[in-house]
């Protein structure tokens, strides 16, 4: 139990390492939400979505179906081992996700709701033995809702990108072992775009790689999302609009660090 609450997950396949208390993950692995929970939480998560935008004065909602985060223990095969409606087949696999898609456009509006996915993710242990052909058919399904219930934006992780490993690295390793990757997130691009989602990338992406992504014959994305440099620099914006150089992130900063505001509130905005 954590903190009395066992953590609940699609399957019961534990995520690798260490609770923060130090126990180990394995030795207290997760349980399967079952079907009635799984309906709450859509309840729940359409209910926040209109607290967020009718009390706390959000524009709008991201979905997070990405990053091993709990949507996305639905979505990949190697967690998900359900036998139910919610697992098995890619149709059964996407059903929680666009579930969820529904019920928070419901609340608020299709036009104030994106969802963030990560096909190639590594991060939390997920890794989906087909991920072209799983997020191809969640693709489709999404630009193929009625407009009421059709998200405004999908926001997808570059395939390169990877917490740990380097882009050389989460290449090569995607590659050899089970995905062959041409046209990196172009399929599902050109997927939403028929059903009129825009689409966001982000990771991996600098004052240098970002405008090719939006320019030119492919026009692969309608907009760059960025992490890292943006923390880094609390004057992004008008560093790229002017061309003047970044501040250099650090790492040793990102999680945990001592007090928690460094390496948040502390970055110099550019000096002339
Ligand atoms: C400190 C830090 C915390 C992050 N937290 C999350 C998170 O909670 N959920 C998530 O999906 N991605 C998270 N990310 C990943 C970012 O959203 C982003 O996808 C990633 O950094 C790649 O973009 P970048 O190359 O522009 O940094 C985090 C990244 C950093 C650096």
């Amino acid at each position: 139990m954590r903190g009395g609450n066992k953590s609940v997950s699609s399957g019961v396949r534990p995520v690798s390492g260490a609770y923060l208390d130090g126990v180990p993950c394995e030795a207290d692995p997760p349980r399967a939400l079952t079907v009635e929970e799984i309906h709450n939480l859509t309840a729940e998560w359409s209910a926040a979505a209109k607290r967020a935008v009718t009390e706390a004065g959000f524009d709008g909602i991201e979905i997070h179906g990405a990053n091993g985060y709990l949507l996305e223990q639905f979505l990949h095969d190697n967690i998900n081992t359900r036998t139910d409606e919610y697992g098995g087949s890619v149709e059964n696999r996407c059903r929680f996700p666009l579930e969820v898609i529904r019920a928070v456009t419901e609340a608020i509006g299709a036009d104030r709701v994106g969802i963030r996915l990560s096909p190639y993710n590594y991060f939390q242990d997920t890794r989906d033995s087909d991920p072209n052909t799983h997020w191809a058919y969640l693709c489709q399904k999404i630009a193929e809702l009625p407009a009421k219930s059709r998200p405004a934006y999908v926001h997808m992780v570059e395939p390169r990108f990877d917490e740990v490993l380097s882009e050389e690295q989460k290449l090569a390793s995607l590659s050899s072992t089970r995905v062959e990757i041409k046209n990196s997130l172009t399929p599902f691009r050109n997927i939403l775009k028929a059903g009129g989602v825009a689409f966001l990338a982000a990771g991996n992406f600098g004052r240098d790689n970002a405008v090719a992504k939006l320019e030119g014959d492919c026009r692969a994305a309608d907009a760059i999302v960025f992490g890292r440099h943006f923390i880094a620099n609390p004057d992004f914006v008008a560093r790229l609009e002017n061309g003047w150089p970044l501040n250099k992130y650090d790492r040793s900063t990102f999680y945990g660090a001592s007090p928690p505001e460094k390496g948040y509130t502390d970055y110099p905005t550019f000096a002339k």
